[in-house]
């Protein structure tokens, strides 16, 4: 079979969200209830099979702690492709996440694939973030769009499969 294709992914997001929560699912299949809050980064690696292709990615999971902010540049830079995440239940978090959309836009790789992430969808009854709001920003932005819960496990693998769908063979 073929070589993997390596595509690195930077996840930007407000503290809290669940980045490394959805990166926890995505990599190892777990969920952690209290997981603690990043400091700096984390650096993981998880392949992607599909049907024409393998894609392994090289994950920087960054601190969503204000005092991190700084530090961004370094992950996004040459990377691929970004998970950009908010939390549904926290309006305020998607407002953070279009800032980090459109600091990507400014400052990353030009031909970089964006997907927004709104997570912990198992919390639809705490919801603030309509999904057509999101979902229209995401549009006219041009980006990729998902709810998923890293809790339940619900979409994960969606977002990062329709991620190595739009990265193209060498
Ligand atoms: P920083 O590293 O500080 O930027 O935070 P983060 O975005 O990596 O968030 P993290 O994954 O550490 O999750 C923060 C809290 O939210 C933890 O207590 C998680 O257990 C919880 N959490 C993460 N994802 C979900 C989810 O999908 N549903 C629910 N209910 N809780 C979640
Ligand atoms: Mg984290």
């Amino acid at each position: 079979s073929a070589k993997p294709v390596q595509v690195k992914l930077v996840l930007l997001g407000e503290a809290a969200v669940g980045k490394s929560s959805l990166v926890l699912r995505f990599v190892n299949n777990e969920f952690q209830e209290n997981k603690e809050p990043t400091i700096g980064a984390a650096f993981l690696t998880q392949k992607c099979r599909l049907e024409d292709k393998i894609i392994k990615f090289e994950i920087w999971d960054t601190a969503g702690q204000e005092r991190f902010a700084s530090l961004a540049p370094m992950y996004y830079r040459n990377a691929q492709a970004a998970v950009v995440a908010y939390d549904i239940t926290k309006q305020a978090s998607l407002e953070k996440a279009k800032s980090w959309v459109k600091e990507l836009q400014r400052q990353a790789n030009p031909n970089i694939i964006i997907a927004l992430v709104g997570n912990k969808l198992d919390l639809e009854a705490e919801r603030t973030v309509p999904t057509e709001e999101a979902q229209a920003y995401a549009s006219e932005q041009g980006l990729l769009f998902t709810e998923a819960s890293a809790k339940s496990g619900e979409f994960v693998m969606e977002v990062f499969t329709e991620i190595a769908k739009k990265i193209p063979l060498e």
